[in-house]
C-alpha cells in the first residue's frame, strides 16, 4: 500500500506512515503559515506582472494585467444535470445553451455564453456502461455543437462539423451513446470553439466505476479556466490581437469551477482531498503544485493509473484531465494548489503564481484514514514502436497581422486527410517545429506515447519536439467515420492546426 502522508512528526522524528496515524503524533500545536494565506478576507494580491513582448516577440502587443482577486470563502461544489429517467442503466438529461449574466467579481454582471445558465457547465455524471442521452438546445445567436471530450462515442455524435451540421440557433440534437470507459471527461463546443468555449461553454464528465479502487473516496471535480474581462466593464474582452492570435488567449482572471480562484474551502477534518481536474481553458497551461502539503497522481485522461504517482508538480495542459490526491502537510496550517508560472511560448504564462484553492487545517487531530493502494488498475504492455505511419509537422506562419498554424504545411481544412482502418494501431510522430508548445488532442481514440502505459487523448508536445503516441483505433460500433484531432488551444486549432482521420 501506498500511504498518503509522508509528513514526519515535529517532535518525534518517525514518519506518520498514514492519514490513520497522524493522531498518534502529537503536538498538531505547532504550525507553520503556509503561503501568507492568512485569514479570512485577507488580501492576496493577484496582479501579474505582464511579460508581454518578451524576447523573440517584441513586436507582441503586452498581456493584460490580471485582476487582482482576493481570499474568500466558499466551496467546490459544481451543480449536476439532473437524470430525467429512472430506468437503471439511462441517465438522460436536457442542455441548453444560452446568453446569461455571470458575476464573477461581485458587482458587476458579464454577459457570456452559457450551459443551464452556468459557467462551466453543469457536471454530467453517469456510471460506466450508462446510456447517456443528452437533449441539446441552442439558444444561442450562432450555430454550435457538443463535444465529448475524451469519450468513445459513434463517430455520429463526436460534435465536428466532419459528422453533423452544426445546430442552429433555436433549433436541438439528441446526442445519445454509452459510457464506455471510467474516468474525467469534458464536453465543449466544436464550432468557433475558441470563441464559444472563451465565452463560457464548457461543463465536466465524471465517468464512476463502483468496482475500482479508491470508487469510494469521494472527488471534487475541479474546472481551471480563465476569463477575459475588461477590467472596468467587467465585460467579455474578445479583442483578436496579434498577441492573442498568436500564443491563444490567456485571460486575466483564473477561475475555479467557474469561480475566481484563492478559493479557501473548509476541508472538516479530511487531510486528504481527491480532486478530478479538467484543464478547460482556451490557451493557459496550470502547472500545479501543492505548498503545506503533498500531491500524489492517481489517474489521468482514461481514469486510473496503473499505479499512484507522487508527484511534486505536474503540468495539465488544455484538455488534459488529473485525477489527484492533495495530501495535507502535518505541520501546515493552509495546503494550497498552486499554478506555477510555465513559460509555454516565449512570453506566454508567464503570470505570476496563481493560488487556486486553500484548504485549512484547525482539525489535524480527527482524521481520515485510507490508502491509496499500489495497484490501481491491472497493467497493459507498454505502448510498442510499430514504425513511423505517420509525421504531423506542426509550425505556424505569420500571415499579415495575425499568424496562420499549420499540420505538414496546411492549414485546415487543407491538411490532407488521413484515411485508415479500424482494429489497427499506428505510430504517429508529432514534430512540433515551432517555438512555443501545442497539446495535440485526437477524436474518439485513446493513445500512448511510445514506450509509456498511460492511455492519453491529449498530449503535450513542447516547443521543437517529437513526441511518437500510438492510437489505438479500435473497432466498435459506430466508430467508422471521420474523427479530428488538433492542437488544444484553441486559438490555434481554429487558426488551421487542425486536421482529420477518416477510419474504415
Ligand atoms: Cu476538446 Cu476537438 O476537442
Ligand atoms: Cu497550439
Amino acid at each position: 500500500m501506498m500511504r498518503v502522508s509522508w509528513e514526519r512528526c515535529l517532535g518525534g522524528g518517525v514518519a506518520a506512515i498514514a492519514i490513520g496515524l497522524l493522531h498518534a503524533c502529537g503536538d498538531h500545536g505547532t504550525t507553520v503559515p503556509a503561503d501568507g494565506a492568512g485569514t479570512a478576507g485577507s488580501p492576496i494580491d493577484h496582479s501579474g506582472h505582464g511579460t508581454g513582448g518578451a524576447g523573440g516577440h517584441s513586436d507582441l502587443p503586452a498581456a493584460p494585467e490580471m485582476l487582482p482577486v482576493s481570499l474568500w470563502d466558499g466551496d467546490l461544489s459544481l451543480p449536476e444535470l439532473a437524470d430525467q429517467d429512472s430506468a437503471p442503466g439511462i441517465v438522460e438529461v436536457t442542455l441548453r445553451a444560452a446568453p446569461a449574466e455571470i458575476d464573477y467579481l461581485g458587482g458587476t454582471p458579464t454577459t457570456v455564453w452559457a450551459y443551464e445558465g452556468r459557467v462551466p457547465g453543469p457536471l454530467l455524471r453517469a456510471q460506466v456502461g450508462d446510456r447517456i442521452v443528452v437533449h441539446f438546445t441552442n439558444d444561442l445567436p450562432e450555430p454550435t455543437t457538443i463535444h465529448w471530450h475524451g469519450m468513445r462515442v459513434p463517430a455520429a455524435m463526436d460534435g465536428t462539423a466532419a459528422v453533423q451540421d452544426p445546430v442552429a440557433p433555436g433549433g436541438s440534437f439528441d446526442y445519445e451513446f454509452v459510457a464506455l470507459d471510467a474516468g474525467t471527461f469534458w464536453y465543449h463546443p466544436h464550432v468557433r470553439s475558441d470563441a464559444q468555449l472563451e465565452q463560457g461553454l464548457y461543463g465536466a464528465i465524471v465517468i464512476e466505476d463502483p468496482g475500482e479502487p479508491l470508487a469510494e473516496l469521494a472527488a471534487e471535480v475541479v474546472v481551471l479556466s480563465d476569463v477575459q474581462l475588461d477590467p472596468v466593464t467587467k465585460a467579455l474582452d474578445d479583442t483578436l490581437d496579434a498577441r492573442v492570435s498568436m500564443m491563444g488567449r490567456e485571460g486575466n482572471l483564473v477561475l475555479v469551477n467557474g469561480r475566481p480562484s484563492n478559493l479557501r474551502v473548509a476541508s472538516g477534518s479530511d487531510r486528504a482531498h481527491r480532486l478530478r481536474v479538467v484543464n478547460a481553458a482556451s490557451a493557459r497551461f496550470f502547472d500545479l503544485m501543492v505548498h503545506g502539503g503533498s500531491m500524489v497522481r492517481i489517474g489521468g485522461d482514461r481514469g486510473l493509473l496503473e499505479a499512484p504517482e507522487p508527484v511534486s508538480h505536474l503540468l495539465l495542459a488544455n484538455g488534459e484531465r488529473a485525477d489527484l490526491v492533495v495530501i495535507a502537510g502535518e505541520s501546515a496550517a493552509t495546503t494550497t494548489l498552486v499554478a506555477m508560472p510555465y513559460e509555454r511560448a516565449i512570453g506566454a504564462g508567464t503570470t505570476d503564481l496563481v493560488e487556486l484553492v486553500h484548504w485549512s487545517s484547525e482539525n489535524s487531530g480527527a482524521t481520515d484514514a485510507w490508502e491509496i493502494p499500489d495497484v490501481l488498475r491491472p497493467s497493459d504492455d507498454a505502448a510498442a514502436d510499430v514504425g513511423a505511419d505517420r509525421s504531423l509537422v506542426l509550425d505556424e506562419i505569420a500571415m499579415g497581422p495575425h499568424f496562420a498554424f499549420r499540420i505538414n504545411g496546411a492549414v485546415f481544412p487543407d491538411v490532407p486527410l488521413i484515411e485508415t482502418q479500424l482494429g489497427v494501431t499506428e505510430t504517429w510522430e508529432i514534430v512540433n517545429d515551432s517555438e512555443m508548445d501545442h497539446p495535440f488532442h485526437l477524436h474518439g481514440f485513446f493513445f500512448r506515447s511510445i514506450g509509456q502505459r498511460e492511455w492519453k487523448d491529449t498530449i503535450q508536445v513542447p516547443a521543437k519536439a517529437t513526441v511518437r503516441i500510438s492510437p489505438s483505433f479500435d473497432a466498435r460500433e459506430g466508430a467508422a467515420g471521420t474523427w479530428m484531432y488538433h492542437c488544444h488551444i484553441l486559438g490555434h486549432a481554429e487558426g488551421g492546426m487542425m486536421g482529420e482521420v477518416t477510419l474504415r
